[in-house]
């Protein structure tokens, strides 16, 4: 049977903001936070402490933890990618690290240019130095279903990079569809590996609906027991360095579904229409979420 609950863990004040051509200023995007937390949703991750010569539109991370505080049973995170971004999110206060890397070479390199190997030294060293200063570590794994420069990408390798950063410390490990390729007998395959090696407590989904699989493959991850779903309001959402990736899975498209199957979010669907309304407003443009759509449309 279906778990009769799932964890919805949100992204698109992250995923969704570091794609956007204009950068949001500080307090809109804390209106966004805000909009969220109204909604219900108790695992957000609102920033990255990464370099702003490469990420911009989330420059302003340490103002963001400043006016958006700490809020009673939400937990904040942001991506870590160095000792150096570790070190900008504990002085201000972050509860959870995420630790990112990815299961292919070229993608690797263009997105924090390190190859493979030194990523997951790197990510090891992090999340090692996070544990000792008291935060929770979460983990990415990009391109597990393909990737932009090099198309497939091994099995084989997506596990033994997994379990490396899994054997690092990190609570859980997102499963990245960084472009939206994957099928659903895909993500049964990659699933049914994974979890000879991990309890699958430890994995969640990170789906990007470029072409429109995303719902399709958590399903799959749903009945395999998967209980941890990324998603972005109103399917914000992208990855500057994998050109042609597209927002993630609508956080109201998949509430929507567990809902509809009987499974628990803990999050209000007309509430999150309207944090999606506000998504709309900030960035000032339609989103991709069709339940949004549908659900104005009315
Ligand atoms: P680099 O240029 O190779 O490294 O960048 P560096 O150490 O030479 O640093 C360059 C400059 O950035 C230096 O400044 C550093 O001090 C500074 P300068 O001396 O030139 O003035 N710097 C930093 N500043 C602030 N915070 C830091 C930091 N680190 C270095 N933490 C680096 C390497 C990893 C830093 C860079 O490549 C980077 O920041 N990349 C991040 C790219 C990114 O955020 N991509 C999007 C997120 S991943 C994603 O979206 C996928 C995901 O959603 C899952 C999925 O969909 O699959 C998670
Ligand atoms: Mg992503």
């Amino acid at each position: 049977g279906l778990p009769e609950r799932v964890d919805v863990y949100e992204v698109g004040p992250r995923d969704g903001l570091q794609n956007e051509l204009r950068t949001l200023p500080t307090r809109d995007k804390a209106r966004l936070v805000e909009a969220l937390i109204a909604a219900g949703e108790k695992r957000i991750e609102v920033t990255s402490f990464v370099s702003p010569k490469w990420i911009p539109q989330l420059a302003d991370a340490e103002e963001l933890l400043r006016l958006v505080g700490r809020r009673e049973g939400v937990t904040f995170s942001a991506l870590v990618p160095n000792l150096r971004g570790l070190s900008r999110a504990k002085e201000a206060g972050l509860e959870e690290a995420a630790v990112f890397i990815s299961a292919s070479e070229a993608h690797s390199k263009k997105n924090i240019n390190k190859s493979i190997a030194e990523a997951v030294a790197e990510a090891r060293q992090t999340t090692e130095a996070a544990l000792k200063a008291g935060l929770r570590v979460r983990g990415y794994l990009s391109t597990v279903w393909g990737c932009p420069y090099e198309g497939e990408v091994p099995v084989s390798r997506v596990v033994e990079i997994s379990r490396a950063l899994v054997d690092g410390g990190i609570y859980q490990l997102s499963l990245g569809d960084t472009i939206g390729v994957g099928t659903p007998r895909q993500t049964e395959t990659i699933l049914s590996a994974l979890l000879e090696h991990i309890p699958v407590e430890k994995l969640a989904l990170h789906l990007h609906d470029t072409r429109g699989t995303a719902l399709a493959n958590a399903l799959v991850g749903l009945q395999m027991g998967v209980t941890t779903f990324d998603a972005s309001i109103g399917g914000l959402g992208g990855c500057p360095y994998a050109p042609g990736a597209a927002g993630n899975l609508a956080t109201e498209d998949l509430v929507y579904m567990l809902h509809g199957m009987g499974v628990q979010t803990g999050i209000n669907l007309d509430k999150l229409v309207e944090a999606g309304m506000v998504a709309q407003e900030l960035i000032g443009r339609k989103l991709a979420g069709k339940f949004l759509q549908a659900a104005l449309g009315e």
